[in-house]
């Protein structure tokens, strides 16, 4: 066996198998292996034609066809079977050589690994793949963690395969162990946020216009066509439009109404409370899920009373137009969430993820790709440590202009009885983070009341203690 190949995928499952195509349509040998060696001969059965493929069958052999430092994507389920995966190769492997995780892993996991193969002198790659399985093949969005040493070799190849937008590559090195794949995580967190907002506009336009299904399909190309222009928004149209074979019936309306998820949303929740992160917006999608999901609970609430009062929709153009504004804010606070949240992951792991970077590689092969991820790269040039997105001009102008629209919405939606955590969430984090005095004030009261907790004054510095239960005189603490 020569060792030609300049890079290798192992887990030839449709994302593995769809990024070795890419690697050789883009003029790269790969090695290819699967545990199953059916799947690695069907692969180059019907596609060897289109670049260098070496199947192997063992994994001694697959390593040995790669060139070094090797280079090994290992593209299969993230937790257990990745473990696995990498238990078997590393004895294989030797100092300088690069492994390459593509799945979904969770960050923790990915900082594990990372020391686990560095003290053995290998690197470990943690790289977030977003796109799908068409992005696999066409030119996904890539972020890689782990070391820049091993960014340096592979880099090229993965910016070369990478989607492409005004001919910039969307894949940089995010920074060392878990940060691409906490990256690609808060990506997921984001995209949760991003399908229950389209989700929340639509149901709205729904109710309060009374619309057909293809209708509101009609009202997201449009809207495609302007600010809102996103993969989420145009694929939104394409189901909407869509009718069910079967029954003739609008296909939205024939899917069950419970929405699951693999877990990466949950994570990025999770990881917003360890954190301290009011990444609201994509707790509130995340738990639509959940709630969705939530049928004894749904069964038993159905005949709760609604007491609504209607939502009578004088002017539908300006309905719509309320509608899109308010969608455009929700996402605006959605995304500036996450973009906090990396950027208190990247101070708390020492990662310096460059959150301008994130922004212009999200531009284009994933699946929250947008129009508006341009405005977002250039309101971290214009500052690097901007501490609130929606403060940048940008955002605070665009925001601004919607908020009439934004709240004539959440309110009408309450009033109606019309569902919208997302979109109502978001106002209120909005309203919250720009008030200048909070109740929370009252909170720290109320907590030195009951449990001596403590509290600092506006006045003077120092930490104070009321005693509540005695002449009520105040101590320092
Ligand atoms: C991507 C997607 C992809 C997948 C997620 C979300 O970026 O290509 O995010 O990773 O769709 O697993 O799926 P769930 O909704 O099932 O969590």
């Amino acid at each position: 066996m020569s060792a030609r190949a300049q890079i290798g995928v192992t887990g030839l499952a449709v994302m593995g198998r769809n990024l070795a195509r890419n690697f050789a349509r883009n003029g790269f040998t790969v090695a290819v292996h699967n545990r199953s060696y059916a799947r690695t001969e069907s692969l180059v059965a019907e596609h060897g034609d289109e670049g260098d493929f070496v199947p192997s069958e063992s994994v001694a052999d697959f390593v040995a066809s790669l060139e070094r430092p090797r280079k090994v994507v290992v593209m299969v389920k993230a937790g257990a079977p990745t473990d696995a995966v990498i238990d078997e190769l590393v004895p294989l492997l030797e100092e300088g050589d690069i492994v390459l995780d593509a799945g979904n892993a969770h960050f923790p996991d990915t900082i594990r690994r990372e020391k686990a193969l560095a003290a053995k002198g290998l690197h470990f790659v943690g790289t977030g793949v977003s796109g799908g399985e068409e992005g696999a093949l066409n030119g996904p969005s890539i972020m890689p963690g782990g070391t820049a040493e091993s960014y340096e070799s592979l880099g090229p190849i993965l910016e070369k395969i990478s989607a492409h937008v005004d001919g910039v590559p969307c894949c940089t090195h995010v920074g060392p162990d878990g940060a691409g794949h906490f990256v690609k995580m808060v990506h997921n967190g984001i995209e949760y946020a991003d399908m229950q907002l389209i989700a929340e506009a639509y149901d709205l336009l729904r109710h309060g216009l009374g619309a057909s299904a293809s209708e509101i399909g009609d009202i997201f190309a449009e809207w495609n066509t302007g600010d809102l222009e996103s993969f989420l928004v145009e694929i939104t149209a394409d189901v909407l439009r869509h009718q069910d074979a079967a029954t003739g019936q609008a296909f939205v309306d024939i899917v069950l109404d419970q929405a699951e998820q693999k877990g990466t949303g949950r994570w990025t929740v999770q990881n917003g409370l360890d954190l301290g992160v009011p990444i609201t917006g994509i707790a509130e999608a995340t738990f639509a899920r959940s709630l969705s999901g939530s049928v004894p609970q749904r069964e038993a609430a159905a005949a709760l009373p609604a007491h609504t009062a209607g939502w009578e929709v004088k002017d539908r153009e300006a309905f719509v137009e309320d509608v899109r504004q308010a969608l455009y804010a929700s996402k605006v606070v959605a995304y500036s969430q996450g973009f906090d949240q990396i950027a208190a992951a990247s101070a708390e792991y020492g990662w310096d993820v460059d959150r301008g970077a994130m922004a212009r590689i999200w531009r284009g092969g994933c699946i929250i790709r947008a129009r508006f991820l341009d405005r977002i790269t250039e309101a971290y040039e214009r500052d690097a440590n901007l501490p609130l997105l929606i403060a940048d001009e940008y955002f605070a102008d665009a925001v601004s202009a919607g908020l009439a629209s934004w709240r004539r919405i959440v309110a009408g939606a309450a009033q109606a009885g019309i569902p919208t955590p997302a979109f109502s969430s978001s106002l209120a984090y909005y309203d919250a983070v720009r008030a200048p005095r909070l109740p929370a004030a009252l909170v720290q009261a109320q907590r030195d009341f009951f449990g001596a907790h403590t509290y600092r004054r506006t006045d003077r510095d120092g930490t104070f203690h009321t005693d509540w239960s005695g002449d009520r005189t105040e101590a320092e603490a």
